[in-house]
Order: structure tokens, then C-alpha cells, then sequence
């Protein structure tokens, strides 16, 4: 659940780099207007909800800055910042260090090819941290994570990813509440959606349909008051949502659709959860 996010306005964004992922086509140019609209929407959603934003400093040249999900992830007070494996977007790590050393994290740099949190989310009140690799971050970043974060009550598992157009791990899998899951599975091998459904209920999961993941329905915010915030969804999708008393906010954000990236890829969740608010929320959980 996000509370407290770090944002980047789109001052440069732009899709100049061809097929840096699937979605990056360049038939379509951005309506760089339209952009700016679509985030402040969005920012003005999160603040309305309550959400607080913190902001880092676009950088010209970085056209992906934005997308601030891929900066880092961020476990108590441990920052641990990106290192790309998209060559234009390499030098964006030194922005994101540098924001967590001024804010007082405990700032780590990655030496394993990792993308932050577009492969790396958290669930189960933080007591589960899934890696995804196949694209961008690399299988070995678990190691180097795990010694970072050394912390017996995270357990950490890899998931592969299979399909190019899902290539970030939150494009097509998204925790939410407590213990629930919203996902689309043509995106796993089999043996990721093993070790997916070990965790979470399968029958608790919502399984997305194609029509949802192409409009990238798993790249949703989990804010506070069970909402979740993302492009578009289809009145199947909403209802589902709804029989578990959830509520699906939309916020039109096609021109980031062309890079590939929708609503959760434009937020990065900096809240420094401290080991006592995990357990208590463990207890809520799982009961006492
Ligand atoms: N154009 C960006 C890239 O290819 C999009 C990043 C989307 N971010 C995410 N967290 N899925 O890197």
C-alpha cells in the first residue's frame, strides 16, 4: 500500500528510443501537453486520497525519468537505488542515490543489473519481496539484495518473465491489501506461478484478461481505503474488484502508454516502515 511516494514531472518526457521495450513502437508522437495533463491528474488523485508526494528533479536528456518506480527499492530505511539495464536510462541512478542520501536513507547502489521497484514488490505486509527478471534485472540481483537487506522476516523469490510486451514485473503483477494478488499469468513460466500460488491463495487472485493487461490494469497504485488507481479497466474487472470491496480509479494515461509505462510506474514507494509497524501488522494478518 502507498502512502508516501516519490514522483518525477515529465519536464522531458518523451519517446525517443526505439523498441527499448515492446510497447516503444514511435508510430504514435507524444503529445507532450497531454502528458503533463495525464500526471498532474494523477498527482492530484494521490494527494486528494492522501497519499504524501515527495518530488526529485527531472533531468534533461533523461526521458524516462518519470517512470520513478525504477529508481530504487526502498526496505526501512535502506535505499537501494537501480542499476539500469536500459542504456539510456543508466545515468539516472546517480539522481535517485543522490535524493535518498540527502533524505537520510541508507543508500546502497546496485552492482547487479536491477530496475527498482518495476521489478521488485513488495506483499504480505512486506514480509514477501518478488523479483522479476528475464528483461531487465538480472536473476543474480536476489543475492546481492538479500545480503543488503539481511533480514530473516523478508522472504525473497524470483519470478520469471516470458513475454516482452510484460517485461517489468509490475506490468503484469500487483499485490494488494493484505494478501492479495492481481496478475496476469501469460506473462510467468510455470514455475513462477508456482511459487506465486504457494503464497497467495490462488483463489483469492485476480487474474487479469488480456484486454486488461494490454491496458496495463496490473500497473495499479495500492493506495489506502482499498483503491487502486490505474489507466483503464474493463466493467468485468471493476466488478471483481468490487465484490472484494475494492474500488478501480481510473486516470487516463495513454501517452505514457507508448513508453510502456502507466500509473504504478510513475510512483516509487519511500516510506521508511519501521520493524515494529510490520509486525503489528503481521498480527493483523494472521491473527495473534
Ligand atoms: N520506457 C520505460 C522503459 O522502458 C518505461 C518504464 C516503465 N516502468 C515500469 N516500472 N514498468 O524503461
Amino acid at each position: 500500500m502507498f502512502k508516501n511516494i516519490l514522483m518525477c514531472k515529465p519536464k522531458y518526457f518523451d519517446v525517443i528510443h526505439y523498441k527499448l521495450n515492446e510497447h516503444m513502437l514511435m508510430k504514435q508522437k507524444v503529445n507532450y501537453d497531454r502528458a503533463y495533463i495525464q500526471w498532474r491528474n494523477l498527482e492530484n488523485n494521490l494527494l486528494y486520497q492522501g497519499v504524501k508526494v515527495n518530488y526529485i528533479k527531472p533531468q534533461k536528456n533523461l526521458v524516462d525519468m518519470v517512470f520513478a518506480a525504477n529508481g530504487a527499492i526502498v526496505y526501512n530505511n535502506k535505499a537501494i537505488v537501480s542499476n539500469y539495464n536500459a542504456i539510456p536510462r543508466k545515468k539516472e541512478s546517480k539522481y535517485y542515490s543522490n535524493f535518498f542520501v540527502v533524505n537520510g536513507y541508507d543508500t546502497y547502489e546496485m552492482k547487479t543489473e536491477f530496475e527498482g521497484a518495476g521489478d521488485g514488490l513488495f506483499s504480505h505486509c512486506r514480509t514477501h519481496l518478488w523479483l522479476g527478471y528475464g528483461f531487465r534485472s538480472n536473476k543474480d540481483s536476489k543475492t546481492e539484495i538479500e545480503d543488503i537487506i539481511s533480514d530473516h522476516n523478508l522472504e525473497i523469490h524470483t519470478l520469471k518473465l516470458t513475454n516482452p510486451l510484460w517485461y517489468h514485473l509490475d506490468t503484469c503483477f500487483c499485490p494488494f491489501g493484505v494478501d492479495r494478488l492481481m496478475l496476469y499469468e501469460k506473462a510467468f513460466d510455470k514455475e513462477s506461478l508456482r511459487k506465486i500460488y504457494n503464497v497467495f491463495d490462488e483463489e483469492k487472485c485476480i487474474k487479469v484478461s488480456d484486454e486488461d493487461a494490454e491496458n496495463f490494469a496490473c500497473n495499479s497504485i495500492s493506495i489506502p481505503n482499498n483503491i487502486l488507481i490505474g489507466h483503464s479497466y474493463t466493467p468485468k474487472l471493476k466488478e471483481k474488484l468490487r465484490d472484494i470491496d475494492y474500488r478501480g480509479i481510473e486516470t487516463l494515461m495513454s501517452e505514457f502508454l507508448l513508453s510502456g509505462g502507466s500509473t504504478k510506474c510513475c510512483v516509487l514507494d519511500v516510506e521508511r516502515y519501521r520493524d515494529n509497524e510490520v509486525e503489528k501488522k503481521i498480527q493483523i494478518s494472521y491473527g495473534p
